[in-house]
């Protein structure tokens, strides 16, 4: 970890808000973010550098998910303090030299933002000067087809992401909105749903005297329903099978 800390944030976005807007260059033409993004899901995420070990393992991840996330509606994009011949070179190197863990000719067809000025990482709080003044932590940013952000996740610059966990966080977040209902610990689909505390006593007794139909209820405030697997998985995309 770096010892300084006279690298300003701009701002911490928040869950709720709006992703805050802006226009960048990338591995794939120039993108308006959010706004270009409207109407599908979008995972925007950071990694400190190219060329590096970790970052390496989780772009060949990232790219090879990519049809998954893509059938649950949800775009890439990648970003890193580096620049765009950086970038181009990095990812040529992945395409034509690495072998890894089964993953080979691994092509990144999403788009990986070049930022040199760090505008668009201290917009976003990707720079986190207790870990590093020059690099971006790796940040994940999971922004509905509204734009509002839905879900921050960071990670300091030695843990490799669990990709497994990622696309369970895009198909709880839609699980969410299609159905109206939370997910608990550890929640997949198949797994039971939970769902909003009743707004009456009567529908609280109804629930827990078991007549609300497909309804469990442990307590008065934590009832469970069953969702299948088969409905969430239409309802949302399919996304990954384990
Ligand atoms: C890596 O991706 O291996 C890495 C990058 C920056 C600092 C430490 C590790």
């Amino acid at each position: 970890m770096e010892n300084n800390t006279e690298v300003k944030f701009e701002s911490m976005p928040r869950i709720g808000e709006r992703a805050p807007s802006f226009t960048a260059v990338t591995t794939q033409g120039e993108i308006k973010f959010p706004e270009q993004y409207e109407g599908n899901w979008v995972i925007l995420f950071s990694h400190p550098a190219d060329f590096t070990p970790v970052c390496t393992s989780e772009f060949m991840t990232f790219a090879t998910l990519e049809p998954k996330f893509d059938e649950l509606g949800c775009k890439l994009v990648g970003l890193s303090v580096d620049g765009l011949y950086s970038h181009i070179a990095w990812l040529r190197t992945i395409k034509d030299k690495i072998d890894y863990k089964g993953m080979k000719n691994v092509e990144v067809k999403f788009p990986l933002i070049e930022d040199i000025s760090m505008e668009v990482a201290k917009k976003y709080g990707m720079i986190q000067p207790g870990e590093a003044t020059t690099k971006a932590v790796r940040a994940v940013f999971v922004i509905d087809p509204k734009g509002i952000i839905r879900t921050i996740i960071y990670y300091p610059l030695s843990l490799g992401r669990n990709f497994d966990e990622l696309i369970r966080v895009v198909q709880a977040l839609k699980t969410a909105d299609a159905f109206g209902v939370a997910t608990p610990a550890d929640w997949r689909p198949g797994d039971d749903a939970i769902v909003p505390t009743a707004g009456s006593c009567g529908v609280a007794k109804d629930r827990m005297e078991g007549k609300q139909e497909g309804v469990t209820c442990h307590d008065w405030f934590f009832c469970t329903k069953k969702l299948d697997k088969a409905t969430v998985l239409t309802a949302i995309g399919k996304g990954y099978k384990k």
